[in-house]
């Protein structure tokens, strides 16, 4: 009895230890006088929805404007020898895909220089009901090759309004990071139609297959009917939301198809880099057709309760060690968090 005593007032103490340190951090941390350590992939979300004029209560902090269409996808008898993942075998999959328009701005104009890349998210659910996601963008390569460079672009964007000192934060950024000046300065002409955009995976995976052959590639996702955008002088006489206009009317005649493929890399190319582009010229294997058929009834609900991830994973694919790729459901489930807390 006596020891339970003592043990007690040990742990109360304890607690009480604890809790005036919780109070001493955040006032110390408030008042200026630590820096607390957010991890970097908060700092990206935090700079992100500053960027947006955020936060938008119970939006994505990137790519906020989408719309979420239903369909299947057909295996290709081809898949099987790169790698031994169930949706890529025989049996067809139903998919859930979200296309978006890029940053954490909800009512982004689809024509909008910053509404680029567009986004692509698609969720397998096979048979059994295992999931796995894929999630691309409108450009083959990403400006940084790791989160912190990530954030020190972004970073310099945000310090580079107009009131900034010269050069601009961001033009010192872009002197020193070629990638990010390539990705910044590339042409940036939207698409007639989501169903006219091809996507890329960016970051590279590991595919098994049933032989345990195993070699890397990154996904390609393109238009059955060819990619087709608008010219810089069409693009202004569009609607702001024009592709989301487009695209109900589209599957309401037909369905829309993209093929899904993997470009695999070659012995000299660089797998964790996600600014490294291969050359067109790798061989690239088709893993099958994706048909998507209606626009998702319940497409706002699901997009505000869903996070998707590029790590959802199933046997016969894994991760590369890319950084930015590793990085990414981290940053996902801060923005995911905070919509939820909405
Ligand atoms: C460190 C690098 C990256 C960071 C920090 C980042 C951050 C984010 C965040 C915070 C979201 C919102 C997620 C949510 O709330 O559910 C998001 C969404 C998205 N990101 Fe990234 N991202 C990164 C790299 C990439 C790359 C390399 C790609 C494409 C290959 C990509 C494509 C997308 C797409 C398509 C969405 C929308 C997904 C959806 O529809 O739910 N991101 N990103």
């Amino acid at each position: 009895m006596k020891n339970m005593k003592i043990k007690n007032t040990f742990v109360m103490s304890l607690i009480a230890f604890s809790i005036s340190n919780v109070y001493a951090l955040e006032n110390a941390a408030t008042s200026g006088s630590i820096t607390a350590a957010k991890p970097v992939t908060e700092q990206i979300v935090d700079t992100l929805t500053k960027l947006a004029g955020g936060p938008h209560a119970g939006y994505r902090a990137n790519h906020a404007k989408g719309i979420v269409v239903l369909g299947e996808f057909t295996p290709a008898k081809s898949a099987a020898s790169i790698t031994k993942a169930a949706h890529l075998q025989t049996t067809k999959s139903s998919v859930i895909v979200r296309f978006s328009d890029a940053t954490g701005v909800p009512t982004i104009p689809d024509a909008d220089g910053n509404a680029f890349p567009k986004g692509i998210a698609i969720r397998f659910t096979l048979p059994d009901s295992t999931t796995t996601d894929i999630v691309s963008i409108s450009t083959n390569g990403f400006p940084a090759a790791t989160p912190e460079d990530f954030l020190g672009l972004l970073n310099a964007v945000a310090a580079s309004g107009a009131d900034a000192p010269k050069p601009a934060p961001i033009e010192t950024f872009l002197g020193t990071h070629p990638a990010a000046k390539a990705f910044v300065t590339m042409p940036k002409l939207p698409p007639v139609s989501f169903a006219t955009q091809g996507f890329y995976g960016v970051n590279a995976f590991k595919f098994t297959n049933a032989k345990g052959e195993t070699q890397y590639g990154r996904y390609r996702i393109m238009p059955v009917k060819g990619q087709h955008f608008l010219s810089a002088e069409a693009a202004k006489k569009t609607t702001p939301n024009y592709l989301f206009e487009d695209l109900p009317k589209r599957l309401a005649k037909k369905p829309v198809q993209y093929k899904l493929s993997v470009q695999l890399a070659d012995k000299t190319d660089n797998v964790n880099d996600a600014t490294a582009v291969w050359p067109d010229s790798r061989k690239q294997v088709l893993l099958g057709t994706l048909t998507l058929k209606t626009v998702d009834a319940d497409g706002v609900k699901f997009e505000k309760a869903t996070m998707f991830n590029p790590l959802t994973l199933v046997d016969g694919i894994e991760a590369s060690e890319d950084p930015i790729l590793l990085a990414r459901p981290a940053a996902y489930a801060v923005s995911y968090g905070r919509r939820l807390n909405k």
